[in-house]
């Protein structure tokens, strides 16, 4: 997601844009830019960096009087940060400049059609490719800007939030979304623009908040005009009176920035899938595992190196390949496979995880496994990061910044993207019955919305979090693709709530670790009706015949664990490799309760950092 910002009035945009940029760098800071026009002239100017390397290529004053301003801070999806890829972007004719907060998914097709026509580009990015199609469909029909704008976007697939102008008509603003947020802020004779409020709140509490498949035109004069795209009729602006303060903002309205990612996940799970997974079409489409088909086709064996939840992610990873794909798959703590001066086979390929990817000790196990002949290929989600520059190619997940330390969304996102790859191998190598495909298919793209149900059963994991906050320890178990979850959900105890606790395999528990079973223990237990399901109850069965605790993860109606647990949290019945995803939510939401409670700092917990790019 990026950070959009805008204005048109008599005050002085560049400051306004600027200190805009500021408050919206939460939403992205990899490179950023403003453009300012008044009736006779512009300026651009843009840098890689957050707003600060902006502000220090700016001049104090700019050398023209402008009355309108459009900003941009931007967080990756096409296209790595830089110079020529920051925004705003500029059309061919260097008439039109637009910014864009979203991703295009049909980018490429409209890319070829318009360089068959004539048109070139100096950037990589989506956003370019859209304003020049604004720009063709202008100039060939010599129509308004804002109709032009609108016939373009019933030929766009994917997601948008922009604000485009036009220096042969500088007197007005073009406003357009669909999936990504604007804010219109209504000032005296003035409108600002934002991907949310916190730009304006100083100079207005009026807000109109545009709504998918609306345009707006806002003018120099103050008036606002408002269509629907698709159906060209005319929307009646609803103005809202603002009550958040800038922080709760910046927030989405929630307490910390780790409650609202985890909100946040069905948006990222869908922004993952969004351009990949095509129901409709009835295919899994990933370009870099196309472009490199052969070297999956071929791998002998899948090396997957990652730390902390991105390594559990992996963990994940082995039990969807291993199954669908039918290919050995390793899964290594990146920390001590890159000192182990590990064997690496021809055709090996190496998987790197990593949300941040800018972690040392991936890294440095990335640039081993290389050096030694492996395949890299990266899962990240920062676009342009280090990680990602080193492997021979990779995917992003299109997570958005996760601010909050402890990884949630990032984790939900790197399985979606697993999966993918998972199902996507199976096709190829014909490891899985093309029905069976098409159903695993449909039940992924349903994934959002369920899990959008999940999260709001909310509020009933506040209350069990009670029970436990003053607990000194806890077990969490699991078994096949929950094993991995079981010791994700450890780790988000352990790291935000600074409760010491311990994942294993439901299985593991006669080796040793029930002895710590008594009835001071909480167990939390993934116990969902799959492979081993009767096992796992007879795990719970002997924890609760030594008073053992226990918080149970079941499917949903399940009534035999719910008469042996003390607390259950029902999750959808989905297919076995989708639990993980799922059974995830209450854990996440389960240990942020508990931080909460015994007054931790959720977002920022102690001795830790959100990126570990130190060894
Ligand atoms: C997870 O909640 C932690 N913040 C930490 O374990 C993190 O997953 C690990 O440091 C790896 O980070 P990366 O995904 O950015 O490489």
């Amino acid at each position: 997601m990026c950070g959009i910002v805008a204005y048109i009035g008599k005050k002085d945009p560049q400051h306004l844009l600027m200190e805009g940029l500021k408050r919206l760098e939460y939403r992205g800071y990899d490179s950023a830019g403003i453009f300012l026009c008044s009736s006779s002239d512009h300026q651009l100017s843009k840098i890689t960096g957050k707003v600060n390397e902006l502000s220090k290529i700016l001049e104090i004053k700019p050398s023209i009087k402008p009355h309108l301003g459009i900003g941009h801070t931007r967080w990756a999806t096409h296209g790595v940060p830089n110079d020529t890829n920051a925004h705003p972007h500029r059309s061919n004719s260097g008439n039109l400049f637009m910014v864009h907060n979203g991703i295009i998914e049909n980018y490429d097709t409209l890319k070829k059609e318009l360089v068959k026509r004539g048109y070139s580009f100096y950037s990589d990015t989506d956003s370019e490719v859209l304003v020049n199609l604004i720009e063709e469909i202008q100039a060939k029909e010599n129509i308004e800007l804002a109709k032009a704008v609108q016939i373009a976007l019933n030929q766009v697939v994917g997601a948008y939030g922009i604000v485009l102008c036009d220096i042969r008509k500088p007197d007005e603003l073009v406003v357009a979304r669909l999936g990504s947020p604007l804010a219109i802020g209504l000032g005296e004779d003035s409108f600002f623009v934002g991907s949310d409020a916190t730009p304006f709140l100083d100079y207005t509490r009026k807000v109109v908040y545009l709504e998918d498949n609306e345009i707006a035109v806002l003018s120099k004069t103050g008036n606002i005009n408002i269509k629907n795209i698709i159906s060209d009729q005319s929307v009646n602006p609803y103005v809202e009176e603002l009550k958040w303060n800038l922080n709760s903002i910046q927030k989405g309205g929630f307490e910390h920035f780790m409650l609202k990612e985890i909100h946040e996940q069905p948006k990222a799970i869908s922004d993952t899938l969004r351009g990949r997974l095509l129901v409709d079409q009835g295919k899994i489409q990933i370009n870099s595992l196309n472009e490199f088909k052969d070297k999956f086709l071929n791998a002998k064996r899948i090396i997957i190196v990652a730390c902390g939840t991105s390594w559990h992610a992996g963990l994940v990873g082995e039990y969807l390949l291993e199954h669908f794909v039918r290919i050995p798959v390793e899964v290594e703590y990146a920390s001590e496979f890159r000192y182990r001066d590990p064997i690496i086979q021809k055709d090996d390929i190496v998987i790197c995880i990593s949300q941040s990817g800018e972690t040392a000790d991936t890294l440095a196990a990335l640039k081993i496994a290389k050096e030694k002949g492996a395949f890299i290929y990266g899962i990240c989600n920062v676009v342009g990061s280090s990680i990602s520059r080193e492997t021979h190619s990779g995917i992003y997940t299109h997570a958005g910044p996760e601010i909050g330390v402890a990884s949630t969304k990032a984790f939900t996102t790197q399985i979606t993207v697993l999966t993918l790859i998972a199902l996507k191998l199976a096709e190829l190598k014909k490891t899985i019955d093309p029905e069976q495909l098409s159903a695993y298919q449909l039940e992924l793209s349903q994934i959002p919305e369920k899990i959008a149900q999940l999260i709001k059963t909310a509020p009933s994991i506040e209350t069990i979090a009670k029970d436990y906050s003053d607990s000194q320890n806890c077990i969490y178990l699991g078994r096949g693709y929950n094993f991995p979850v079981a010791l994700e959900g450890a780790l988000k105890l352990k790291e935000i709530s600074y409760i010491h606790a311990e994942g294993y395999p439901a299985a593991e528990m006669k080796h040793g670790p029930i002895a710590l079973i008594d009835k001071k223990m909480p167990v939390v237990v993934i116990a969902t009706k799959k492979t081993n399901y009767e096992k796992v109850v007879s795990n719970i069965q002997e924890i609760k015949s030594r008073e053992g605790r226990i918080v149970a993860i079941v499917s949903e109606g399940d009534e035999t664990v719910a008469s042996l647990a003390n607390h259950v949290i029902e999750i959808p019945n989905v297919s076995e490799c989708f639990t993980p995803i799922f059974a995830t939510i209450p854990l996440q939401l389960l240990s942020y309760h508990i931080a909460i409670i015994r007054g931790c700092d959720v977002d920022q917990p102690r001795n830790l950092a959100k990126s570990v790019t130190v060894e």
